[in-house]
């Protein structure tokens, strides 16, 4: 780096622990920060890496909410598999925390107090819709309605998707919560507010003027948002899942997750090292945020305005800014936008399950094609013809051709150069200059570009090795072979440095074949790596194997089935059953409905959907057999009310002898649920 003194301090957007990671966060945050992590610390730089998942927020509390589970059940849940599936592809950090630790709270919390004893914050009472069902404050998204502008039911309280027009949940017609159902009511509450134009005319100088070096997409949202104009902004909710507000009279006031989320790349570096205050405290420490381009606002406006807010404490330093934000644009899949609702995605713990062993080739490919400055899409065509053309066909290939011959020809020992050729010389100058430009490259958050250079230095080996034809001259002129083994061998070295920033296992296991110790970012560019008489192996295995058809198809079929799941479950949704044919009053009044309740409920044996059931109907207490065993425990049954069809004639099944039907409808995802009275009424009540 041009700026040796410094100090890097690295972070990646903490992920949401409300579901596992998928390639979109991989190839926009993850992948590109592990690359510039690995490469600043090979240099011999002072680096740290934090990340960690971010607990707090709405989703979380509503995925709770549906499952019947506490919020920190369910990010205990993900936390785990988001960390142990980043472990596993390599993933860098010094420290992976997250934002439900001790740390965190304390962190969070005194960092609001010292806004707020500052006079930071403005207090200011608004009304927002509250649902009296759920007895909660409705987050806009959880509202919905038909849309002011263009009729279309289903609109949000913030926007409405058919016609893309932004709204206020207050100008939804009919709005409805989408927890409970309910109307719900506006009510009074107080909230803190960052006033972000305070901070607009610094904001300005310090972005549109000092840092016009930014990637174009970030610096033009930023210079739209400044242009806009910046409002205050609420930094508190009215929940119960957060760090508690820490002020007198904010019972039931938790920090916005946007707030307190940031402050988690401070208390995790906190977790890391008692210095972290020489990381977040000093001008020599160059801060970098990674981030996707729905976080731009969030790290170039409301957290530098936080972090200049705090200013500086009595007796030291005040906060430093970032001194970049690379935002990527957003990867698509196979032509539609990655949705992790509608399950569109390719998740990164079940691709570690379905090819164990090719974490390079994943992170390969969301390098190559990752959306640095447009939206891009992942098809998995793409993904087996760049494993089996680049990865296979080039980089495999010359690493084992370059060992085969030296374990042929001179029995895996290093051969000595003799005289090197003009072409020789020309092939090794290639080195230095590849170097050069994969180093301006990953510094200026190239990637992409940066993992062509590297995979230059194997395109370099195999047309060096195609151009010598060591296999014929061998046969000619003994002594020339050995000078083009050295050579090509030292470009396999040189191969091994290039790539470790973006394929380490790959990097490791070349090491391993050479024999040697891994070689430092220095290395790179050099002639000398592999001195005469060292030996390497003689018996490389393949570094990738192919990509077949059937892999590539069986994803395809994943994501097929799960479309297909989809439309039918919205098909089901939109499309009631037709009404049946007219029955007269008579032939309704034959059937004898009651309400009654399970006694007990037990799984048939050797039956997987049969379920038995002991019913007091109010008339006797009788068994019933039902096909709902996957959709409820026992548990789930006794004790309640339901409903009975008790005139229906009996029926023998699997042994028992089911008198009557216990009635049932289907919710949009198809699982059954219990047709029961809204209060509790006498066994035998008839239903009319
Ligand atoms: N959880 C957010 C997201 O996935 C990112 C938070 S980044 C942080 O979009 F800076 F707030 F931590
Ligand atoms: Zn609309």
């Amino acid at each position: 780096m041009n700026d040796k003194a410094k100090r890097h301090l690295i972070t990646a957007a903490l992920p949401y622990a409300n579901g596992p990671i998928h390639i979109g966060h991989l190839a926009g945050v993850y992948i590109p920060a592990d690359i510039y992590a690995r490469y600043l610390r090979g240099r011999g730089e002072e680096v740290i890496w934090v990340c960690g998942s971010d607990e707090h927020g709405v989703p979380i509390t509503i995925k709770a909410r549906k499952e019947g589970v506490t919020p920190q059940a369910v990010v205990d849940r993900y936390h785990e598999i988001i960390k142990k599936s980043f472990a596993e592809l390599g993933m860098s950090f010094d420290i992976y925390s997250r934002t439900s630790s001790a740390m965190h709270a304390r962190t969070a919390s005194d960092f609001f107090r010292t806004l707020y004893d500052k006079g930071e914050f403005i207090e200011q009472t608004s009304e927002q819709f509250f649902d009296p069902e759920a007895g909660i404050f409705l987050a806009d998204r959880y509202i919905t309605g038909a849309c002011p502008k263009c009729g279309a039911e289903g609109a949000y309280g913030d926007q409405c998707e058919k016609c893309g027009s932004t709204l206020a949940a207050t100008e939804l017609v009919n709005p409805r919560s989408t927890v409970s159902g309910a109307t719900p009511v506006l009510r009074e509450t107080k909230h803190w507010y960052l006033p972000l134009d305070k901070h607009e005319a610094f904001l300005r100088q310090w972005i549109l003027e000092e840092h016009k070096e930014w990637k174009t997409n970030v610096y033009g949202q930023c210079k739209s948002w400044l242009d806009a104009g910046l409002q205050p902004r609420a930094v508190s909710r009215d929940l119960d899942w957060g760090i508690p507000v820490p002020v007198e009279g904010a019972e039931g006031k938790v920090l916005y997750v946007w707030f307190d989320a940031p402050i988690g790349y401070i208390s995790a570096t906190r977790e890391l090292t008692p210095e972290w205050e020489r990381w977040w405290k000093s001008p020599d420490t160059r801060m970098v945020h990674f981030i996707g381009k729905d976080n731009i606002v969030f790290h170039c406006i409301v957290f530098p305005a936080m972090l200049r807010a705090h200013g500086c404490d009595a007796d030291d330093s005040s906060y430093i800014l970032p001194e970049n934000v690379p935002a990527n644009e957003f990867l698509n899949l196979e032509g539609d936008k990655i949705s992790t609702s509608r399950n569109h995605a390719v998740w990164l713990h079940e691709y570690l399950v379905d090819f164990p062993g090719k974490q390079d080739v994943l992170r390969y490919v969301l390098c190559a094609n990752a959306p640095e400055t447009k939206d891009n899409d992942f098809t998995w065509r793409d993904f087996q013809a760049r494993a089996n053309n680049e990865l296979v066909a080039v980089l495999g290939n010359f690493v084992n051709r370059a060992l085969v011959l030296t374990g042929k020809y001179f029995e895996g020992a290093v051969p000595a150069a003799g005289e090197l050729t003009d072409y020789d010389r020309d092939t090794l100058a290639e080195l230095p200059r590849l170097r050069a430009s994969l180093e301006k490259h990953i510094e200026t958050y190239r990637f992409r570009e940066a993992l062509k250079d590297a995979m230059d230095v194997a395109r370099l080996g195999n047309k060096y090795l195609a151009d010598t034809e060591p296999w014929k001259v061998v046969k000619t002129d003994a002594k020339r072979v050995e000078t083009i083994l050295n050579v090509a061998l030292q470009i396999t070295a040189n191969l091994a440095v290039a790539i470790e920033p973006f394929m380490p296992f790959t990097a490791s296991k070349m090491w391993a074949m050479l024999g040697v110790e891994r070689l430092s970012w220095d290395a790179l560019g050099r002639a000398d790596l592999l001195p005469a008489g060292h030996t390497v192996t003689r018996e490389p295995g393949l570094l990738f194997e192919k990509i077949e058809d059937e892999a590539v198809e069986a994803q395809l079929a994943k994501l097929a089935a799960t479309k297909a799941a989809n439309a039918a479950a919205e098909a089901a949704a939109a499309a009631p059953d037709p009404q049946k044919p007219e029955v007269t009053f008579d032939e309704f009044e034959k059937m004898d409905i009651r309400v009654g309740t399970v006694l007990d409920a037990a799984l048939v044996p050797k039956t997987k959907k049969l379920m038995k059931l002991k019913i007091d109907t109010g008339i006797d207490t009788r068994e019933i057999v039902s096909g709902i065993a996957e959709h409820f425990t026992p548990e789930e049954l006794i004790g309640r009310q339901v409903t009975v069809l008790v005139n229906l004639a009996p029926r023998e099944l699997k042994g028992t002898l089911s008198r009557g039907m216990v009635l049932m409808t289907e919710n949009a995802e198809g699982k059954l649920t219990l047709v029961t009275p809204t209060e509790k009424v006498n066994n035998g009540a008839v239903v009319r």
